[in-house]
């Protein structure tokens, strides 16, 4: 982890005005921003630590929690709800034995709920990673985690 924390802040020439660029990356190469990470960014830049975790928990897209190598976001809003959006939602947090916001235990999969993914017209919506499902069935649920098992 140490290697590569350190090569993306050299990317960036440990400039201080790219924390929220060096942030985003740290994030895309561990799927989180792990504690040991978020140190050695405060340390190698001499930014306090107080100013790295105050931007870490700024931004929604930021994760301080582990998570999961797949990040399943079911639709709630009201399209999505209406057409059974929170049924698929059971059908997931049972098939993955976590509730929303939590990650499975192989870590492959994290859960999470949005409100509106602006694809209303195909809810409910279930996305993964950058594929979006449309027109979800609780019958599909299972086929489309096949996918990502591997
Ligand atoms: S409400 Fe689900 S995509 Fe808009």
């Amino acid at each position: 982890m140490k290697d590569k924390v350190t090569t993306i802040i050299r990317k960036y020439d440990s400039d201080r005005s790219q924390l929220v660029s060096i942030l985003q990356d740290i994030q895309t190469e561990f799927n989180y921003l792990p504690r040991t990470a978020l140190d050695k960014v405060s340390k190698k830049m001499n930014i306090p630590e107080s100013q790295v975790y105050a931007m870490a928990t700024f931004f929604r897209a930021f994760s301080l929690k582990e998570r999961g190598k797949h990040i399943v976001n079911v639709c709630l809003g009201t399209a999505c709800h209406v057409r059974g959006g929170e049924l698929i939602l059971d059908t997931l947090e049972r098939q993955l034995s976590v509730k929303a916001g939590g990650t499975t235990k192989d870590l492959k999969f994290t859960l999470e709920t949005v409100n509106c993914m602006g694809c209303c017209a195909t809810g409910p919506v279930v996305k993964i990673g950058d594929e979006y499902f449309g027109h979800m069935t609780n019958d599909k649920v299972e086929s489309m985690l096949n996918k990502y098992r591997e």
